[in-house]
């Protein structure tokens, strides 16, 4: 599958104290238009898997090319990723991080078990989006689109 190339997001949530929680994803895709449906997949041994499930929705924030470090941070071990990202508390009680290409806050509607992930679908409540260069994942680099595709 690194051989696919996909954009980068990072999904957040809000814990049941109110503490904001996140990881790196890329299994991110488009799902339906009307309703606006969204997926992404979570590891079933993810420390962040309790607090997706009993959450009612999430926040995916597509990656512009100048946030590779949280992109990096987001998929470590640093337990408090969230010093290292420029965030606040949505009126949805979700944690957004500024400077992203594209923000979508969403409605958990769906949880599908599928192996050793799990698939959360989840309704479009909320968009924002930035005139901004989207960071690309390819083959365990990330990077930017390659300056031969036209504008
Ligand atoms: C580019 C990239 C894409 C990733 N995509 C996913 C994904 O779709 N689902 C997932 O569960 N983990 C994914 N990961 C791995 C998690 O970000 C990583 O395992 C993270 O440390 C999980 O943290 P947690 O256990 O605290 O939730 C990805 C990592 C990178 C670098």
């Amino acid at each position: 599958m690194g051989n696919y190339p996909s954009g980068v997001t990072i999904l957040t949530t809000t814990d049941a104290d109110g503490n904001p929680c996140g990881l790196t994803v890329n299994s991110f895709a488009s799902v339906s238009l009307d309703p606006l449906l969204v997926l992404w997949c979570i590891d079933r041994k993810s420390t962040n898997l309790e607090t997706f499930q009993q959450s009612e929705g999430f926040a995916v924030h597509i990656l512009s090319i100048d946030q590779e470090d949280l992109c990096w941070t987001f998929a470590g071990k640093d337990a408090d990723r969230f010093s290292k990202a420029n965030w606040s508390l949505s009126k949805n009680n979700l944690p957004v991080i500024s400077g992203s290409l594209g923000v979508l806050e969403c409605k958990t509607i769906q949880k599908i078990d599928a192996g050793d992930h799990i698939i959360f679908i989840g309704q479009i409540i909320n968009i924002d989006k930035k005139d901004k260069e989207p960071l690309l994942y390819f083959r365990r680099n990330v990077g930017m689109v390659p300056a031969v595709w036209p504008n």
